[in-house]
């Protein structure tokens, strides 16, 4: 079984999915950390290097070799990976795989990433509060398309990565 977590930049996806992991005694993977492993450089380094497109060529096959395997996983993807290509598609068609938004409303991702947006390239040179919340307004929206494809979206707003993790966990088993 893969679990697969989808959402926003800063909805939680790698928080949870660490906990989440060690509850079900699942491997977990972070998809970004697969990406700069196998490229021997970080995401920022890999749009400013090589652009996005190349990122997303990269995320596209590393995401479905990770799907093919033959381990259970979760499995972090990043905030674009099922808007790309083929992957919205490709994760509903693979019968062990559960694809869970992680819905986190525009308020609670801009505070969020307004501390975080340094290692994100798509926002890091979003230098106000205002901007960076204009910008993930319409990003969000743009997205919410993929995003609501999947087969499981929890509301994550002021609930703690603990409780989402039971939510999950109590809906699957
Ligand atoms: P993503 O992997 O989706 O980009 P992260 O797991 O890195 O998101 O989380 C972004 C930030 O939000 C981190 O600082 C994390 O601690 C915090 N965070 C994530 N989920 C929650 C939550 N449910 N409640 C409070 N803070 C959270
Ligand atoms: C991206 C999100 C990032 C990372 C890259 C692009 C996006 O992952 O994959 O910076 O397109 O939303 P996180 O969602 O873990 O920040």
């Amino acid at each position: 079984m893969k679990i697969v977590l989808i959402g926003y930049m800063g909805s939680g996806k790698t928080s949870v999915g660490k906990q989440l992991s060690t509850a079900l005694n699942y491997k977990f993977i972070d998809l970004d950390a697969q990406i700069e492993l196998s490229e021997g450089m970080s995401v920022s380094k890999i749009f400013s290097e090589r652009g996005e497109i190349y990122f997303r060529r990269k995320e596209n096959e590393i995401i479905k070799n990770l799907i093919l395997s033959e381990e259970n996983m979760v499995l972090a993807t990043g905030g674009g990976t099922p808007c790309y290509g083929d992957i919205t598609n490709f994760l509903a068609s693979k019968g062990n795989v559960i694809t869970i938004y992680l819905k986190t409303t525009l308020d609670i991702l801009t505070n969020r990433l307004m501390l975080e947006k340094n290692k994100r390239p798509l926002i890091s040179h979003l230098n106000n509060e205002v901007s960076l919340k204009d910008f993930v307004r319409k990003h969000l929206f743009e997205r919410s398309y993929y995003y609501n494809q999947a087969q499981l979206g929890l509301d994550t707003d002021r609930i703690s990565v603990e409780e989402i993790v039971e939510t999950i966990v109590a809906k699957l088993f």
